[in-house]
C-alpha cells in the first residue's frame, strides 16, 4: 500500500541567495529549496516522514495516523501523501473542533480527524496513549508529532548529499557548515548525523529555550551512536513560538529574494542576519541555509 509513496525521492535544488547584508559581510548562502519539492507535500515534512512510512510498511500496515495542530505541516504533508499515494490516513488534533485553512486542506486531502482537546493532546507523551486508537483504526501506524525521532532524522540526513552533489554548479569547492530552523531538533540532528562532526550544523530555536530540544537531539544522535556530535543553537524563538513581532514581520517584509513564513524560516534568517552584522561569522564563510518549507502554515497568521 505505501510502496507508491517510498519511490518518491524528491531532490530539492540549491540556490544562491543575494542579499545587501551578506555581500557587506563577504558571506555567501545557499539555500536548499525544500519548500519547492512540491505544491503540497512541501518542505522538511516528507524527509521526517519518509523512514516512518518505510516501518509502517515493512510492517504491513492499512494507514497512517499522526498528531498536530490546527496549522500543522507535518499533518498537511501527510494528508497530501496520504491522497497522492493512495494510502488512509487519520490526524489526532490539538484543541477543539476549528476550520483553519490548513484543516480545510486536511478534510479536502481526505484524512480522517479527530479534536483532543488540549488536555487530551497533553496525553500524547503516555505511554498507553495509541492504544485505544489502534483499536478503532486496526494496522494503522502511528507516527509521533512532526515526524520525530531518529527515523524522522535519518530521512533528512540525505539532505548533505544531495547539497554537496550541486556545489560545483554554484562554483563552491566547499562549505563551512549549516543553518536552519529548529522545532523538535530532529531535522538538525539528522543533518548532524550526515556530517558526522565534519562541519558545524547551527539551529535557530522557533521555540523558547527550555522546550526539550537539546535532549532531543542528544537523544537521536546517542540512538544513531554518534559519539562526537559538532552542532550549536541559537534562541531565535523572539519569546514564544507563535509570536510574531513588527521587527520579524519587517524583516520578512523586506526580504523579497526568497519567501519565508514568521515561525520558523523568518526566524532563522533573521538570526542568521544578527549574526553576521556582529561580526560573528568570518568573511569568506560559505553556509547552507536550509528552508524547511512551512508557507502554508501562513495562511490564517497573515
Ligand atoms: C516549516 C518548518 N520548519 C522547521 C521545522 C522544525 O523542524 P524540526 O522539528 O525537525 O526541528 C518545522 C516543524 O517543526 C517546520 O514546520
Amino acid at each position: 500500500m505505501l510502496l507508491p509513496a517510498l519511490d518518491w525521492h524528491p531532490q530539492p535544488r540549491l540556490e544562491r541567495l543575494h542579499l545587501d547584508w551578506l555581500a557587506h559581510a563577504s558571506v555567501e548562502v545557499a539555500v536548499l529549496r525544500l519548500d519547492r519539492i512540491d505544491p503540497l507535500i512541501s518542505g522538511n515534512k516528507w524527509f521526517k516522514l519518509l523512514h516512518h512510512l518505510l516501518a509502517a510498511h515493512q510492517a504491513g500496515a492499512a494507514g497512517v495516523m499522526s498528531l498536530g495542530g490546527a496549522y500543522s505541516n507535518h499533518l498537511h504533508a501527510l494528508a497530501a501523501a496520504g491522497k497522492r499515494f493512495g494510502f488512509p490516513t487519520v490526524g489526532l488534533l490539538r484543541g477543539h473542533p476549528r476550520e483553519t485553512p490548513t484543516v480545510l486542506d486536511l478534510k479536502a486531502f481526505g484524512m480522517t480527524l479527530h479534536w483532543l482537546g488540549y488536555e487530551g493532546y497533553r496525553r500524547r507523551h503516555d505511554a498507553n496513549f495509541w492504544t485505544p486508537w489502534q483499536s478503532q483504526y486496526p494496522g494503522f501506524w502511528p507516527v509521533p508529532e512532526g515526524g520525530a525521532g531518529l527515523p524522522g532524522a535519518q530521512g533528512c540526513m540525505t539532505w548533505a548529499s544531495c547539497a554537496r552533489d550541486q556545489l560545483a554548479a554554484l562554483g563552491w569547492e566547499d562549505y563551512h557548515g549549516w543553518w536552519l530552523a529548529c522545532g523538535t531538533g530532529t531535522s538538525l540532528a539528522g543533518l548532524v548525523l550526515a556530517e558526522a562532526g565534519k562541519r558545524p550544523v547551527h539551529g535557530v530555536l522557533a521555540v523558547p529555550e527550555g522546550h526539550g530540544v537539546r535532549q532531543n537531539v542528544e537523544s537521536i544522535v546517542s540512538a544513531a551512536g554518534l559519539a562526537d556530535p559538532h552542532y550549536e543553537l541559537f534562541d531565535g524563538s523572539r519569546g514564544g513560538f507563535g509570536r510574531v513581532d513588527s521587527d520579524l514581520a519587517a524583516f520578512i517584509e523586506t526580504t523579497q529574494a526568497i519567501e519565508l513564513e514568521p515561525l520558523y524560516t523568518g526566524k532563522a534568517l533573521m538570526l542568521l542576519k544578527a549574526r553576521v552584522e556582529a561580526g560573528a561569522i568570518e568573511p569568506g564563510t560559505r553556509l547552507i541555509f536550509v528552508h524547511t518549507g512551512g508557507l502554508q502554515g501562513r495562511r490564517g497568521l497573515e
